[in-house]
C-alpha cells in the first residue's frame, strides 16, 4: 500500500496543507458523491482536473445514498460525468445506518490507495461520512470541502450538523460567498485554509441551460406557462404532518391561480402515502422526480419556484426566477440580499399571499452574484495545483 508522508503539523496543532514538493507525480485526489444534489457539483470539478492528466490523478466514488435511475442514474448522463471508479452501493437507511454503512465502506477505499486528497461537496450524510473516515485515517488523509461555511444556524437540519463536522475537519474550505468565509473564520477556521471560488453547481447551470432549452418536457406533461414548479423533501416538511398539511391547503389556494407542477422526491411520496395526505384534484400536476436538464427547462419557464431545497434557491436566483423557499431559514442568505429568493415557512396564508405578490408584479431581472460565473470548478483546480505533491 502506498503511503502519503503524514500532513505537517503547525504549532496550533492543527494540520496545515503541505506545500507543493515535486513535479513529477500528479496529485491524487478522490472525488465523493452520494446524492442528488451532489452530482451537478463534481461534474465539472472532474471535468476540470481530468482536463489536466500531468497534474492531477482524479477519481470518483458514489457511495450510492441515492440509487434509483431517476435519482442518479439520470444525472450521470445527462452531465455526462465519468462512471464512478468506485460505487459502494449503500443505500438508505436512518441518517447513523446510513453514515456508518458509508464510513465502513469508505474506509476500505482508503486503506487500499491513500490518495493526496479527499474532495467532498455540499452537505449530504456521504459529505459528512466521508470526511470523517478521512481525517481518521492513520496518517490522515486531507479533505477539501466544496460549497464550505454555509450556515443555517438550524441543527435540527441534519445537514446542518453534516456542513459543521466537515468544514471543523477540512484542510482546504472553497466558498460560494463572503458570508461563507466569515462563517468560517468566526468558527476559528485558518484563514489561509479558505478560498473563495465562486458555485460550481452554477457551473453545470450555465453549461447545460441551452441544452435544457431544446428539452421537450412541457410537451410531454401537456403544460405551458404560467405555470409553477413546487420541490419538497426536507423532513421538517415532509415528516411532520401537521406542515405537509399546511403546504397543500396553500397549494390547494394557489393551483385555482396557476398550475403547480411537483416533481415528487421518493420520500415525500411515501410521506404522502403514509399520511394519507391528498393531493389538490385540480391543477397540481404530480410527477416522478425529473432529470436535470427536464427540471430545469421547467425553473427557467417557471413564474414562480416554491422549494425547501438549497440549490434551488441558488438557481432560481441566478434564473431570475423568483423562489418562494418554504423553510424559516437558509443556509444560502446572499440569495435573499441579492437573489430572488423569500422565506415562508409552512404556514399557508404566508405562502399565499407571497405568491400571489409574486403573480402581481412583473417578473425580476435576475442580478449576477460575484463569482457565480461558471468558472468556480477552474479556480478550484488552480488551487489544487498549488498543492501537487511528490
Ligand atoms: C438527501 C440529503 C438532502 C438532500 C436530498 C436531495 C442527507 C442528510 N440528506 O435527503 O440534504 O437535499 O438528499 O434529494 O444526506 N430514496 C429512494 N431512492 C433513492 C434515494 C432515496 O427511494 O434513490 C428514499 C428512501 O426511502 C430513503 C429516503 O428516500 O429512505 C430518503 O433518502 P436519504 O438519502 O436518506 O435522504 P434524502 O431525503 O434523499
Amino acid at each position: 500500500m502506498k503511503k502519503r508522508p503524514a500532513a505537517r503539523a503547525s504549532a496550533s496543532g492543527k494540520r496545515a496543507p503541505a506545500p507543493a514538493r515535486s513535479k513529477h507525480r500528479a496529485l491524487r485526489l478522490l472525488l465523493v458523491a452520494g446524492a442528488r444534489p451532489n452530482f451537478m457539483k463534481v461534474a465539472p470539478i472532474l471535468r476540470e482536473l481530468r482536463a489536466r492528466p500531468d497534474l492531477f490523478d482524479a477519481r470518483l466514488v458514489h457511495t450510492g445514498q441515492h440509487y434509483d435511475e431517476l435519482m442518479s442514474d439520470v444525472f450521470f448522463q445527462e452531465l455526462e460525468i465519468p462512471k464512478p471508479d468506485i460505487h459502494l452501493g449503500v443505500g438508505s437507511g436512518s441518517h447513523a445506518a446510513q453514515t456508518a454503512r458509508i464510513m465502513e465502506a469508505f474506509e476500505k477505499v482508503l486503506e487500499a490507495d491513500h490518495p493526496d486528497w479527499v474532495v467532498v461537496v455540499g452537505d449530504v450524510n456521504s459529505t459528512m461520512a466521508c470526511s470523517m473516515v478521512a481525517a481518521k485515517m492513520s496518517p490522515p488523509i486531507r479533505v477539501a470541502h466544496v460549497e464550505a461555511g454555509l450556515r443555517s444556524r438550524d441543527r435540527s437540519m441534519p445537514e446542518e450538523v453534516n456542513r459543521i463536522v466537515t468544514d471543523a475537519l477540512s484542510d482546504l474550505l472553497f466558498t460560494t460567498g463572503p458570508d461563507a468565509d466569515r462563517n468560517l473564520v468566526s468558527e476559528g477556521v485558518d484563514r489561509r485554509k479558505i478560498h473563495r471560488v465562486g458555485n460550481v453547481m452554477i457551473d453545470t447551470l450555465r453549461r447545460f441551460v441551452a441544452r435544457a432549452d431544446s428539452s421537450d418536457v412541457t410537451r410531454r406533461l401537456g403544460i405551458a406557462p404560467p405555470f409553477a414548479l413546487l420541490t419538497l423533501h426536507r423532513p421538517s416538511n415532509v415528516d411532520d404532518p401537521a406542515a405537509l398539511r399546511r403546504i397543500f391547503r396553500a397549494l390547494e389556494v394557489l393551483a385555482r391561480d396557476l398550475p403547480i407542477v411537483f416533481p415528487a422526491h421518493p420520500r415525500t411520496v411515501k410521506m404522502m402515502q403514509d399520511l394519507g395526505a391528498q393531493v389538490p384534484a385540480t391543477g397540481l400536476l404530480l410527477i416522478e422526480p425529473l432529470g436535470y436538464l427536464d427540471f430545469l427547462h421547467l425553473q427557467r419557464r417557471a413564474r414562480l419556484v416554491l422549494t425547501d431545497s438549497g440549490g434551488i434557491q441558488e438557481e432560481s436566483s441566478i434564473l431570475g426566477v423568483p423562489c418562494l423557499t418554504l423553510r424559516e431559514n437558509t443556509e444560502r442568505p446572499i440569495t435573499l440580499s441579492r437573489g430572488t429568493n423569500v422565506l415562508v415557512g409552512s404556514d399557508e396564508k404566508r405562502i399565499v399571499g407571497a405568491a400571489r405578490r409574486i403573480l402581481r408584479r412583473p417578473a425580476p431581472r435576475a442580478r449576477p452574484i460575484p463569482l457565480w460565473d461558471g468558472k468556480a470548478a477552474g479556480r478550484i483546480a488552480a488551487v489544487f495545483a498549488r498543492y501537487k505533491s511528490c
